[in-house]
C-alpha cells in the first residue's frame, strides 16, 4: 500500500487472544465433550497474561461449557447479542443474561450474520455498545467479499466497517473492543488469507482507530485474523506485527487443533 504511514506496533501494548468460534455446532452433551478435551490439551500450558483462550459458543452451551471451564483460563463467549437489555424481542439474548452466565465475550457482526440475518453496520455498532455497557468484549467482525477484493475495494469496505461500528464511542470503550479482521472468501473455504494479506489489513484497521483516536487507543486494540486460520498457518500469521490473534471457526471444533493453535501464539 504505497505511501501509507507506517505506524511502529508495540504488540506488548495488547493482548493475544484466540477464539474459537463454534458457530452452530455441539449440542450440550457434545459441547462439554469438547470442552473437557480442550481444557485437557490445554491444561500444560501456561497462557497466563501471554494469550487470552476464549471459546464462543451456541447459547445453550453456555451453561455446561462454563461449568466444565470454571477454575481454567479458558473463557467462554457468546455468538451474538441483543442491544436492548430487556423487552419484548422473541428469541434474542440480551448482554446481562450474558454477563449473568458467566460470559466475558461475544462475537458480533459476523458475515455469517451480516449475509443471513440482516445485520447492518449499524446494528452492529448497538450490539457492540450494549456488551460494552455490560462489561462483555465485544469481538467485532469486518472483512470484504471476494468480489469486493477483486473490484479493488477492500480499504474502503473495511473502513466504513469499522468506522460506523466504533461510532460514537470513547477512546476507552475502543480500547475494550477486539476487531477480528475476516476477510469473507476465507471463511470456511480453507483459503486462507495469505500472511501478509492479513497483516496489511490488520495494519489499515489499526491506522483507522489512530485517526479516529489516536495512536495509544490503536496501539492498545486487539485486532484478530479469521478466515481458515488452522494449525499449520497459525505461526505464520500470528508472526506478523498487527496480527493479535485469531478468530477461528472450523478448527476450534477440534481440541487438539486449537490448542496447537494458542501454542503458536504463545
Ligand atoms: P473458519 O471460520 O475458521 O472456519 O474459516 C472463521 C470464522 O467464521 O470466524
Amino acid at each position: 500500500m504505497p505511501g501509507r504511514q507506517r505506524i511502529k506496533m508495540d504488540k506488548s501494548k495488547r493482548k493475544t487472544v484466540i477464539a474459537g468460534n463454534w458457530k452452530m455446532n455441539m449440542t450440550p452433551t457434545e459441547a462439554r465433550k469438547l470442552a473437557c478435551e480442550l481444557a485437557e490439551a490445554l491444561s500444560c500450558t501456561d497462557t497466563a497474561g501471554s494469550v487470552e483462550v476464549v471459546v464462543c459458543v451456541p447459547f445453550v452451551d453456555i451453561f455446561a461449557v462454563s461449568q466444565v471451564l470454571s477454575g481454567t483460563p479458558i473463557k467462554v463467549g457468546a455468538q451474538n447479542v441483543h442491544f436492548e437489555k430487556c423487552g419484548a424481542y422473541t428469541g434474542e439474548i440480551s448482554a446481562p443474561m450474558l454477563a449473568e452466565c458467566g460470559v466475558t465475550h461475544v462475537v458480533v457482526g459476523h458475515s455469517e450474520r451480516r449475509q443471513y440475518f440482516g445485520e447492518t453496520d449499524e446494528t452492529v455498532n448497538l450490539r457492540a455498545k450494549a456488551a460494552l455497557e455490560t462489561g462483555l468484549t465485544p469481538i467485532i467482525c469486518v472483512g470484504e467479499l471476494l468480489s469486493e477484493r477483486d473490484a479493488g475495494i477492500t480499504e474502503e469496505v473495511v473502513a466504513r466497517q469499522t468506522k460506523l461500528a466504533l461510532a460514537g464511542f470513547t477512546a476507552e470503550q475502543v480500547k475494550r473492543t477486539i476487531i477480528a479482521y475476516e476477510p469473507v472468501w476465507a471463511i470456511g473455504t480453507g483459503r486462507t488469507a495469505t500472511a501478509n494479506q492479513a497483516e496489511e489489513v490488520c495494519a489499515y484497521i489499526r491506522q483507522i482507530i489512530t485517526n479516529l483516536h489516536d495512536i495509544e487507543t490503536a496501539e492498545a486494540v486487539t485486532i484478530q485474523y479469521g478466515g481458515s486460520m488452522k494449525a499449520s498457518n497459525a505461526a505464520e500469521l500470528l508472526a506478523k506485527p498487527n496480527v493479535d490473534g485469531g478468530l477461528v471457526g472450523g478448527a476450534s471444533l477440534s481440541a487438539a487443533e486449537f490448542a496447537e493453535i494458542v501454542k503458536a501464539a504463545l
